[in-house]
């Protein structure tokens, strides 16, 4: 099949290179010419475990190529997926698709013979109607089938989520445009993923209802969390002791700091605008956001407690900002609030993250960054582990010890048992434990 991909930003790249590695013809397309240019050349614009390879070896093969040139990528193409970015809008909260109505009409223009248009990019319910009337007033003649393929790619997961996916979903009722599609997913179907076919709207609402609930479910552990602080028990059995019951699963059932990242707080309040509009209430993922919102300031406050209640003139050293490991990707990290809150009450941040402090400089520009995880220690009144970075599971504690100032370990992610950290001489506070 002949792919065209509109918009090489994460989702377009990763579901482009690895078409191209399913043996498809894809090129991809971006208006940004920095972008296109850093990629014709090899180079990643964004940190993906991977993708670099993946990317150079389709492109040594002949079947991924790069162009800012939308009107010349067309034509050819059995299907042009728009994969470009649906920001939260500001002021209101809904999706902005103004790049997605952009990318249609740019499309509509240069379309022939039959071509299926398929919305890859994360879009409220009906946008695939409007997506279809813009196709058909700029190119009344024009031959296409407008379909749903929402993405369920984890960021620093993103390959293998999307070659052995939980399933893929298909919006469509249209027999041609499906066909197109089995064609395009064939690899997945033999290799026995669950291909499951709907209508548009039920396409784009799954991918809405799929992140809102594994939201809720982090949410609720969290809160669980808190109440197991208050009555003395520890949310990691609470959590395996409810996860192994199949009807619950035990994944995304650790507490944290909140959920952040690029899906997550921005497809949950997309989906309430919707459902507002709709007079279709969520009242649960209403609760799930405004819970998420305050969790990651109170953890703020959880680190000045663990520091006697007072860190004005404190230094607190911070290990890891993005708002999961394997990324560089800072959007709503929680660390983001977390620092805040404590540069609000009077502490100086030292910090340090594998991948993430170029972007952390934009939102957090008055820390001091630190080469690695002990000389972020040097002379600190306390440790937050705030990212689970494999770097930093393992740390040699007594050395953390005789770095700090004070003795004081925070792990908001739950990675050390209280012994190990206890006999290392540091005094340990958890996230429901
Ligand atoms: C998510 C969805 O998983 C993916 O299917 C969708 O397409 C895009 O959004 P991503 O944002 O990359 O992917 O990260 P994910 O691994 O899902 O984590 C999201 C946030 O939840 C992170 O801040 C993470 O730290 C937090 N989280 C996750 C928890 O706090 N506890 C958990 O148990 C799981």
């Amino acid at each position: 099949m002949k792919i065209t991909m509109i918009g090489s930003g994460y989702v377009g790249l990763v579901s482009g290179a690895c078409f191209a590695d399913f043996g498809h013809d894809v090129i991809c397309v971006d208006k940004d010419a920095g972008k296109i240019e850093a990629l014709l050349a090899g180079r990643i614009p964004i940190f993906e475990p991977g993708l670099e390879q993946l990317v150079a070896n389709n492109v040594a093969a002949g079947r991924l190529s790069f162009t800012t040139d939308l009107a010349s990528a067309v034509p050819e193409a059995d299907a042009v997926f728009i994969a470009v970015g649906t920001p939260s809008r500001r002021g209101d909260g809904h999706a902005d698709l103004r790049y997605v109505y952009a990318a249609a009409a740019e499309v509509a223009a240069s379309l022939k013979g039959f071509t299926v248009i398929v919305d890859k990019s994360t879009v409220p319910v009906g946008t695939g109607d409007e997506v279809e009337r813009i196709i058909r007033q700029t190119n009344p003649d024009a031959e296409f089938a407008v379909v749903s393929n929402p993405e369920f790619l984890r960021e620093g997961a993103a390959i293998d989520d999307f070659k052995r996916p939980d399933r893929v979903v298909i919006g469509s009722d249209d027999p041609r445009a499906l066909e197109v599609m089995r064609q395009i997913y064939r690899p997945l179907a033999l290799g026995r993923s669950p291909i499951i076919e709907m209508s548009r709207r039920g396409a784009e609402l799954t991918k809405y209802a799929g992140n809102a609930f594994l939201a809720t479910k982090i949410t609720f552990i969290n809160e669980i969390a808190d109440l197991c602080e208050k009555v003395g028990a520890d949310v990691q059995d609470v959590a395996r002791g409810i996860g192994l019951d199949n009807r619950i699963g035990s994944k995304f059932l650790h507490a944290g700091p909140g959920y952040g990242g690029s899906c997550f707080p921005k497809d949950t309040l997309a989906l309430l605008k919707t459902a507002q509009d709709h007079e279709a209430p969520q009242r649960i993922v209403e609760a799930v956001v405004a819970v998420n919102d305050q969790r990651k300031r109170a953890m703020g406050r959880k680190v000045i407690h663990a520091c006697g209640g007072d860190v004005r003139g404190k230094t607190i050293a911070v290990l890891g900002l993005t708002f999961k490991p394997n990324t560089d990707d800072m959007r709503d990290s929680p660390a983001i609030a977390i620092v805040q809150t404590l540069q609000d009450a009077g502490a100086t941040i030292r910090a340090f993250d594998p991948e993430g402090m170029e972007q952390a400089r934009k939102d957090l520009p008055d820390i001091t960054y630190c080469g690695n995880a002990y000389e972020t220690m040097e002379d600190a009144d306390a440790l937050v582990i705030v990212t689970e970075w494999d770097a930093f599971r393992a740390l040699d504690l007594p050395r953390a010890k005789s770095l700090l100032r004070a003795p004081i370990l925070v792990d908001l992610r739950n990675i050390y048992p209280r012994d190990m950290v206890e006999a290392a001489g540091l005094t340990y506070s958890a996230v429901g434990r």
